[in-house]
């Protein structure tokens, strides 16, 4: 097991948000991890990247306990965290936004072979690579934001609301690219308010709802459920 979450209750200060989450990941899968706005979702994963400590439960990463881990030993650990709204330095270079991505794990490294690899995958952050983020699209920062954490070199990537705001040509187009580089053995953690788009792309999934797991299973058996076609395919 890659990631496994254990009986994680969460909150800010007093307010309590997550209840009892309990998640895991294996190596090489795509997990989806889906639920209605307010569910929890990005409660959870800042919890996961060391950005909340939960108030009780645990989080073990590779065998090893990182509950209260701070963040930047999580990151350095291979959990990276696209954040929901992308987060991109708008007035420097796409280049200069991938290169801060390498500084947070590999600082003595040689980051060319990192910027190939990440211009091989999104030939278009290539073309702009010397334009400012600020000036591109919505999907071109949406790929620049997980270029980015791939320059990180993660064992575990995390996207937080990728598609949200996105014409759906983008998203799909976005999605061949998460595919492809969880073939090239990276483990993925899609976060969606898009049900559908997240459990049709993935290998397992869960359902939060307000705080609560309320389902769980392989991602093509979730899509038959009756419950999840009702209250989230609107079918
Ligand atoms: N910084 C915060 N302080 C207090 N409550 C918060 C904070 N961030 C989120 N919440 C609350 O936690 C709940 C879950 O939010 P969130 O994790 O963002 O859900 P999701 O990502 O599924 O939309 C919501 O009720 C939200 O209002
Ligand atoms: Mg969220």
């Amino acid at each position: 097991m890659l990631l496994e979450i254990r009986d994680l209750d969460v909150g800010y200060g007093d307010i309590q948000v997550l209840w009892d989450v309990s998640i895991k990941i294996e190596e090489k899968q795509i997990v989806a991890l889906v639920g209605s706005n307010g569910a929890g979702k990005s409660t959870l994963l800042r919890t996961i990247s060391g950005l909340l400590s939960p108030y009780k439960g645990s989080i073990i990463f590779d065998g090893e306990d990182i509950t209260n881990c701070p963040s930047k030993e999580i990151v350095a650990r291979g959990i990276i965290h696209v954040p929901e709204g992308r987060r991109l330095f708008p007035d420097m270079s796409v280049e200069e936004n991938l290169i801060m991505g390498a500084f947070r794990r590999k600082k003595s490294k040689d980051i060319t072979p990192a910027l190939d690899n990440v211009y091989e995958l999104f030939p278009r952050l290539k073309e702009r690579r010397n334009q400012k983020a600020g000036s591109l699209s919505g999907g071109e920062q949406q790929m620049c934001a997980i270029a980015r954490g791939l320059m990180g070199d993660p064992r575990l990537i995390i996207i937080d609301e990728m598609s949200l705001g996105l014409a759906p040509l983008i998203v799909d187009n976005l999605i061949e690219i998460v595919k492809e580089i969880n073939e090239q053995g990276t483990a993925v953690l899609l976060v969606e308010q898009d049900v559908q788009l997240a459990l049709d792309n993935s290998h397992y999934g869960y359902v939060l709802s307000t705080g609560r797991l309320a389902m769980e299973g392989p991602s093509k058996e979730l899509l038959q459920n009756k419950e999840i076609k009702e209250v989230y395919l609107g079918l």
